[in-house]
């Protein structure tokens, strides 16, 4: 509670996290299995607004398209879809929906305001089906993880849940964003399920995120943060954060920056308790969590009680 109340404000610590997270974060800490090198600077005392600023000069949302090695030689430039993300919703997007996976959304009847949108991201393997009064059951794009391609639990190829929407998938790269290391040894083979769907599905809207795109916003954090984060990629939460400012005027977060009802049920699908999905272990989710609670134009009361949190896109941001 007394670190929910810290989050709130600000002004939390990794210091004030449960010694096994602490432990975790260290030894990611010291993996480094991504080879991260941080050369940027810290300019961890910015004001909401010089932020902003720096997040709409900075964060470019980048798919592969096919144009650079090993990709080009695979003919991905005819594979990837014709129309760019980014150009595939009407740019006029007024509101937009991130709905988190965490379980503390249970009970909290934000569906129909979920719904209310334009647009609605959604993650992984979250249904909506039998958890509408709390999720609602609009869904415009779906961020997926390279597991959700591979492992067969998830029946990437046949489940309802990844028809019918745009999908985004990603996979964490070397911090180098060297392409043919990581199409050699990518974390999950995404490669291989992905040519074969957009082979059947050729007007189903599918990207795969650019290692760079999810690296910068990985370097944003940290240049943001005063302590040393965990050297692996954002959260598909945050990823989903940054694309949706990217696309709409206006971004309300939903059960990300936690309500008071946080508990340590991981996902609101699922029994199964552990408090690193909600403040991180390999995710540098409590520093992810931290940066968006400073952007939050919306009201305190809105976050305690909802867990939301509203943000302004970034095309509207004036420097
Ligand atoms: O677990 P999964 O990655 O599918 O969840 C989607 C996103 O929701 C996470 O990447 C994280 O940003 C957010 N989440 C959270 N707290 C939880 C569970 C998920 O903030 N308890």
């Amino acid at each position: 509670r007394a670190l929910l109340r810290r989050l709130w404000k600000g002004d939390a610590s990794s210091r004030m996290l449960h010694p096994r997270l602490q432990k975790a974060m260290g030894a990611y800490l010291r993996a480094n299995k991504h080879g991260v090198r941080f050369r940027g600077r810290r300019a961890a005392g910015r004001s909401r607004a010089e932020l902003l600023c720096a997040l709409r000069g900075r964060v470019r949302v980048r798919t592969l398209d096919g144009t650079e090695p090993p990709f080009s030689a695979l003919g991905w430039r005819t594979l990837v879809p014709a129309v760019p993300l980014g150009q595939l919703l009407p740019r006029g997007l007024r509101s937009c929906a991130v709905v988190t996976s965490a379980g503390a959304i249970l009970n909290s009847s934000l569906g129909e305001e979920i719904d209310s949108h334009d647009a609605v991201l959604r993650f992984n393997s979250a249904p909506t089906h039998g958890y509408e009064k709390d999720v609602g059951n609009k869904t415009t794009i779906r961020i997926i993880n390279s597991q959700i391609l591979t492992n067969p639990n998830h029946h990437f190829i046949d489940s309802s849940l990844y028809k019918d929407v745009i999908l985004v998938a990603w996979d964490p790269a070397p911090y180098s964003a060297n392409l043919n290391l990581w199409y050699k040894k990518p974390d999950y083979n995404l490669f291989t399920p992905y040519v074969q769907h957009r082979q059947r599905n050729p007007n189903q809207p599918f990207y795969i995120l650019h290692p760079k795109f999810i690296w910068q916003l990985w370097d944003i954090i940290q240049e943001n943060t005063r302590e040393k984060i965990q050297p692996n990629p954002p959260s598909s939460g945050f990823i989903g954060v940054l694309l949706m400012m990217s696309l709409c005027s206006e971004v309300h977060v939903y059960e990300y920056v936690p309500s008071e009802r946080q508990t340590e049920l991981c996902h609101y699908h699922e029994l199964y308790y552990d408090a690193a999905c909600t403040l991180g272990a390999y995710h540098p989710l409590l520093y992810e969590k931290l940066l968006v609670q400073r952007l939050n134009t919306g009201a305190q009361g809105d976050l305690h009680r909802k867990g939301k949190v509203v943000l302004p896109g970034l095309r509207a941001v004036r420097c």
